[in-house]
């Protein structure tokens, strides 16, 4: 998979995808992250790509020319299967989403900045519009971080267990059941009995109760689901 990313920041998707999983993914050739700087096809020679906006108000606007030609000149090296703007007013980002946008070939990512970018592009060049959540960021980086990171761990091959990202929590709209790891008792805090059973069906079958018990209690949007 490949994806691009258009910013005026940059700076801020340097280390996110240079590490662990996201770095694995690309050193065994599974994805490719290519960020650019929006400023490169800016309208004059300060750099500019924003302007006020019409009818007045505060905030300024990302404006149609240097999106334009960035997307088109883009558009040349690969055919995009979406153009994804990261704006709070789009379609909430879950794991149905990552799942469906992990199996595109190429992506584009618009990280918006100021009070928006120019309507016209939505309309025009926007495929999808997605937000990670009801706050409003500063900016669509770190948004487009948690889009590359959610979908490109789910590419095959780039988690080494090939089964811990069916077993994540909602992938089958349940959330994970609770983990341990050595030493058994931790200042009287014990291990349930039943994982040191070494009964795998048993502990398959409380590890599913415990997953419904907890959708149930923290998340009961999700666990109507289960009843
Ligand atoms: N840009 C600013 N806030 C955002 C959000 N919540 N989701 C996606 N993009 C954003």
């Amino acid at each position: 998979m490949h994806i691009d990313i258009l910013t005026v920041i940059p700076e801020l998707l340097e280390s996110p995808f240079q590490h662990s999983i996201m770095k694995r993914a690309q050193e065994k050739g599974l994805l490719t992250v290519q960020v650019h700087q929006l400023r490169q096809w800016a309208v004059n020679e300060y750099g500019m790509v924003d302007d006020y906006q019409y009818g007045g108000g505060a905030g300024m606007v990302m404006m149609c020319e240097p999106l334009t030609k960035a997307i088109e000149e883009l558009s040349l090296q690969r055919k995009y299967d979406e153009i994804i703007f990261l704006t709070p007013d789009g379609e909430n980002f879950n794991q149905k989403m990552a799942n469906s946008l992990s199996l595109k070939e190429n992506l584009l990512l618009i990280c918006g900045h100021y009070k928006g970018i120019d309507e016209r592009i939505r309309q025009h060049f926007v495929t999808k519009e997605i937000s990670i959540g009801d706050y409003v960021l500063s900016g669509g980086e770190l948004p487009a971080a948690i889009l590359v990171d959610a979908i490109g761990r789910l590419l095959p091959g780039v988690l080494n267990d090939e089964t811990s990202a069916l077993t994540d929590s909602f992938q089958d709209d349940l959330l994970a059941p609770p983990v341990y790891t050595r030493p058994v008792d931790f200042r009287g805090w014990k291990v349930p009995d039943i994982l040191m059973s070494g009964d795998h069906k048993k502990i398959e079958e409380w590890r599913h109760e415990q997953s419904l018990q907890r959708t149930k209690e923290r998340r009961p949007g999700l666990s109507s689901q289960h009843d």
